[in-house]
Order: C-alpha cells, then structure tokens, then sequence
C-alpha cells in the first residue's frame, strides 16, 4: 500500500502514547499517534542517558534496551515513520526491518543542515535502501489519510536561531477537533517564530522538549532558560491547548521542578495540563526517581527560580544587549 491508497481501520479517536522520553529513564522523545485511520511514530530513536543522570550505568543501560524495545514495537504498529532530524536520539541508524521495513518515511531534508548531520543521513539511506515502502521529504508538507491530516512544519531552529545543530521539522497529526504537535528539539522552545508556529497550530495536546538546563554555564544560559519559560507559557495561554508535555533535555536534570516552578504555576492557574510525559501519565520522572534513589551527581544546591529573580534576569539580559527590550514586558503578559 502507498501514501494515496486508503487505509481501512476504524477507531475511536486520536490516542497519544509517549513511547521513549527522557522523563521515563532514557534519552528520546519517540511518540506514537494513533487516529482511527493511521499509526504515525515520530523520532523512533533513544540513546542513553549521560552520566550525571542519577542512575547506575548499568540501569540506564537497561532502560535503553527496554525502551528501545518499545521503539521498535510502535514502528511495528505503524504505518508512517518520522525522522525530525539527524541526531541520534531520535532515530536509529541501524538496518531494522521492524523499524522501517515496509514504512512510508517522512524525513527531514537534508538542504542546509550541518555537514555533520548530512553526513549522517547520507549514510543512514544507504544502510536502510530498499527496506521503507517509500521515504519522502517531509518540511513545510501536508498529507491526508482519509480524515487524519498529517503536517510537517517548514524547519525551525534545533534551539537558538543559527546555532550549531542546524533544524528540525515539527509534526502535527489531527483527526477532528482533535491534534497534537511535537515539535522535536526546539529548545524550550526558544525562538519566537517557533512559539508562534506552535501558538498558531491550535493543538490539543503540544509535547515539546523542554530548555536544556543541565547545560547552564556551559552552552545553555539563564536568560534563555527564562525566554523558554515566556514561551511556554504563552503556548499554554492558547486556548485550543488543553495539555502541554515538557520532556527531552529538561527531564534529564533532576533540579527541572524548581527551574520551571514557574510554568508549573502558571498551568496550575490556567487549569491545563502539564508536566512531563511520565507525570501526564501519572508516574514520577525518572531524573526525580533516580535522585531519590541514589542521591545528587553534578547539583547539590539549587534555588525555585521565582518570578522577580526570573525578571531581573531578562532585565540583564537587555542591558547587556543579549535580549530586546520586550522580553521584560513579555514576561510580564505571559508569565508574572
Ligand atoms: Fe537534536
Ligand atoms: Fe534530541
């Protein structure tokens, strides 16, 4: 069967199952979608968690075979596959018939990625030639499976704009009234063309990798941190979206509740669903279970980032000419 040919399949409605995130114990953000017409899996990749993730090597070995595992069996369901990007944790670069065999592929193009990135997808199409029902280039891109549409947005930024990783495709599947967007790694999401992609897509649900705080000091910074906080909240402000997934990079730092206190209030005061993909589904996070469990690792001493210390840093930020002059008053509509 092809893209045009239909799909007979009948089902209640538009059911999301967060198959591999970091909130669950190991590096991803693999989703599977099902409509009543289509399975669609986005990202059918994970990797392990790095070191300071507060669990034994061996554990986190354990849960990327386990979770891996689950990959491979929601690609086994699924007739659309989607690579967002070339990182490794987001496909499998592996010749896996259960992964691809027989799928229709929709893959990030190539055009303007990093050399590194290109390099890898080259390499990638050859090792899995022959096994996807057909593969097409997916940004910018709309597809209709009798009632479900399946939206591809143009590439946005793999966080800050120009930064070194180059550009995602965010997907978006809808049957009805019904759709969630994953917008793969968008960092937070920090660019304020990305928010507005996102604000104006009117998902039900929206799963987002969350600002990657573990980095702070290194190649993440607080004033972008606070921008991610602005820009989530303003998405949870649309009034199409009724749960929000923050998950990825975020859930890999065990200090994410008090950093994003923020956000957490304002879901709690808007009536929206929030948190990561393991508290949407009514677990602990596995960072928060594995700090429990075996104690801190990079992070003995952290603070809430409440509302005026989150301000005075934007306030920073624009007298140091790293920000524009609205994100103080952004903060302010959005967040305070
Ligand atoms: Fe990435
Ligand atoms: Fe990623």
């Amino acid at each position: 069967m092809r893209l045009t040919d239909p799909i007979i399949r009948e089902g209640p409605q538009l059911k999301v199952d967060y198959v591999a995130c970091d909130s669950l114990g190991t590096r991803g953000m693999c989703v599977c979608i099902q409509t009543p017409d289509v399975v669609v899996t986005v990202d059918p990749g994970a990797s392990l968690e790095p070191a300071h993730f507060p669990m034994p090597a061996e554990r986190r070995n354990a849960l990327l075979d386990e979770y891996d595992a689950a990959i491979r069996s929601a690609c086994g369901r699924s007739q659309l596959v989607v690579i967002s990007h070339y990182h490794l944790d987001h496909f499998s670069e592996r010749r896996d018939t259960e992964r691809y065999g027989g799928k229709t592929l929709f893959v990030k193009n190539q055009e303007g990625l990093p050399a590194k990135q290109i390099e890898t997808a080259r390499a990638f199409q050859n090792v899995i030639d022959g096994l996807p029902k057909e593969t097409i280039i997916a940004d910018g891109r709309k597809f209709k499976f009798r009632k479900t549409q399946i939206s591809f947005s143009p590439p946005v930024w793999h966080g800050a704009e120009d930064a070194e990783p180059g550009q995602v495709i965010m997907t978006e599947v809808s049957w009805g009234k019904e759709k969630v967007l994953v917008t793969s790694d968008v960092g937070g999401p920090l660019e304020t063309a990305t928010t507005d992609l996102i604000a104006d897509a009117k998902a039900r649900t929206v799963v987002i990798d969350g600002y990657p705080t573990y980095m702070l000091g290194q190649f993440a910074t607080d004033h972008d941190l606070v921008r991610s906080i602005v820009n989530v909240c303003r998405i949870l402000a649309t009034p199409a979206v009724k749960t929000v997934v923050l998950d990825h990079h975020m859930a890999r730092d065990y200090r994410y509740p008090a950093l994003f206190k923020l956000v957490y209030e304002k879901a709690k005061q808007l009536k929206k669903q929030f948190g990561t993909a393991a508290e949407v589904m009514g677990r602990t996070s596995a960072v928060l279970e594995g700090y429990q469990n075996y104690g801190p690792t990079r992070w003995h001493k952290w603070f809430p980032l409440e509302a005026a210390d989150a301000r005075a840093v934007l306030e920073r930020a624009v007298a140091e000419g790293k920000l524009g002059k609205d994100w103080p008053s952004l903060f302010d509509g959005w967040v305070a």
